[in-house]
């Protein structure tokens, strides 16, 4: 592939998507220890090292969670969110250390990214979303730095402590990248920065959330208008002096245009030399004629700008059950010795409606009890080739130290199928030109 020319999702592939034992995880019970039941948590981040390893600073892991008051009705907590972040020594037992920037931060609202500890020195990235001068709500998104804030630690735990300088890093072009006045799709889309230091070339990487521009009048999609507003895709930026503050757009590396509209919180583990891309996707932001569900999506290549492939053949890596079919979202997987492992949070249990927005319907009351707000288990995945395979779950909210051995898992990593396929022909890979719409 050359520098402007990107993978696609096709609707070939998305079109395969079923649940499978592979791929759906048991029914989540909510935990019996909540570390902060006085509010919502939701999407959630690891602090880690250059290496993209789980951080540990003088014993401790730390991680960021998207927060709002618990009294507040679940489907309002975009509208106010914070970070705030938690440590453990065990990766058991979670401390809640409070709202990481107590001085305001920019946007309306903070909502998804990335934490990474550099030399001593932390950066915190994340979504600025909506204006923050604007009276209203808005939904605007740029993506934002946090940066000269300090990590201090003792053995009672963690104070992670301002002042921040906050910067806006990335804001789209309107080229490779959708501009809110360009939307005709159901949401607008730019956000969730994920950085990534790239270990075959030593690339300085951010990744996020985003939708390419698909002007009215064009092919894409067979010129069907309807379909054309599914635009998502994985946004790229380099740092070329790997310089954490300075970064330069790139072309997406991979859309899901015809196909699905938001492609969440993408980011990357390298395993067995391969890179395994992942997001979270909706149930109802797939295009019209295909159906998927709330799941974690993966694809896999060679290098960090593809071609990627389908895991799995469509994509669909761990979804929830049928009849809990909205239990967990936001799911980010990270690497545990040899294992792959996924953490995701705890959302609608209880509903097994036809879609989210059903929630809205019930009374408050459900709305409220049927809702998690707190971390759901984290799931162990093996990972071979273009195969992978849940392989079982730990409890909720457990993220193992770098020394734990895990027991014995329910299902092998690996069949020989999965090695088998590690090797076979690749299936079906569209690329294209970055102007073809
Ligand atoms: C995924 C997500 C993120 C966003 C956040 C806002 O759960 O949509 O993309 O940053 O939620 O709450």
């Amino acid at each position: 592939m050359t520098g402007a020319e990107w993978s696609q999702w096709t609707r070939d592939q998305a079109a395969r998507i079923r649940r499978t034992p592979e791929t759906v995880t048991p029914v989540i019970e909510p935990p019996e220890v909540d570390p902060a039941s006085d509010v919502h948590v939701w999407d959630t981040w690891l602090l880690r090292d250059r290496h993209g390893q789980v951080a540990t600073v003088d014993g401790w892991r730390v991680l960021f969670s998207l927060t709002a008051p618990a009294d507040l009705l679940p489907g309002k907590r975009h509208d106010v969110a914070e970070i705030r972040y938690f440590y453990s020594r065990d990766g058991r037992e979670w401390h809640n250390g409070g709202v990481v920037f107590e001085e305001g931060a920019l946007g309306q609202r903070q909502w998804a990214g990335s934490a990474v500890y550099l030399d001593g020195d932390l950066y915190l990235y994340y979504t600025a979303a909506g204006d923050g001068d604007a009276e209203e709500l808005t939904y605007s998104q740029r993506i934002a730095v946090a940066h000269g804030g300090t990590v201090e630690t003792s053995t009672e735990g963690v104070h992670i402590a301002g002042p921040f300088r906050h910067e806006v890093l990335l804001e789209p072009d309107g080229e490779f990248y959708e501009r809110e006045d360009q939307s005709r799709g159901m949401i607008y889309t730019f956000r969730d920065p994920w950085f990534f230091i790239d270990p075959a070339t030593g690339e300085t990487t951010l990744l996020f959330e985003a939708n390419v521009p698909v002007p009215e009048g064009s092919d894409a999609c067979g010129g069907d208008p309807h379909q054309q507003e599914f635009n998502g895709c994985v946004g790229h930026a380099v740092s070329p002096e790997g310089d954490p503050l300075a970064w330069d757009l790139r072309p997406p590396i991979l859309d899901s245009v015809c196909v699905n509209q938001e492609l969440e919180r993408p980011h990357v583990v390298v395993a067995g030399g391969r890179y395994y891309l992942f997001v979270s996707s909706h149930m109802h932001t797939f295009a019209p004629g295909l159906e998927g569900y709330d799941a974690l999506y993966g694809f896999v290549a060679d290098s960090l700008r593809g071609a990627y492939r389908p895991l799995n053949g469509s994509g669909l890596v761990v979804t929830n059950p049928a009849n809990a079919p909205f239990q967990a979202y936001s799911w980010m997987a990270f690497p545990h010795r040899d294992e792959v492992l996924v953490q995701s949070f705890f959302n609608y249990y209880d509903f097994a409606g036809q879609s989210l927005d059903e929630i809205a319907d019930l009374p408050v009351f459900e709305q409220r009890r049927r809702f998690g707000g707190t971390l759901g288990p984290t799931v162990r995945l093996g990972v071979a080739g273009e195969e992978t395979r849940i392989r079982g779950t730990l409890a909720h909210w457990h993220i193992p130290t770098a020394e734990e051995t895990l027991p014995a898992p329910e299902h092998s990593g690996v069949t020989p199928a999965m090695l088998a396929a590690a090797d076979g022909p690749d299936v079906d890979v569209r690329t294209r030109w970055s102007r073809t719409y």
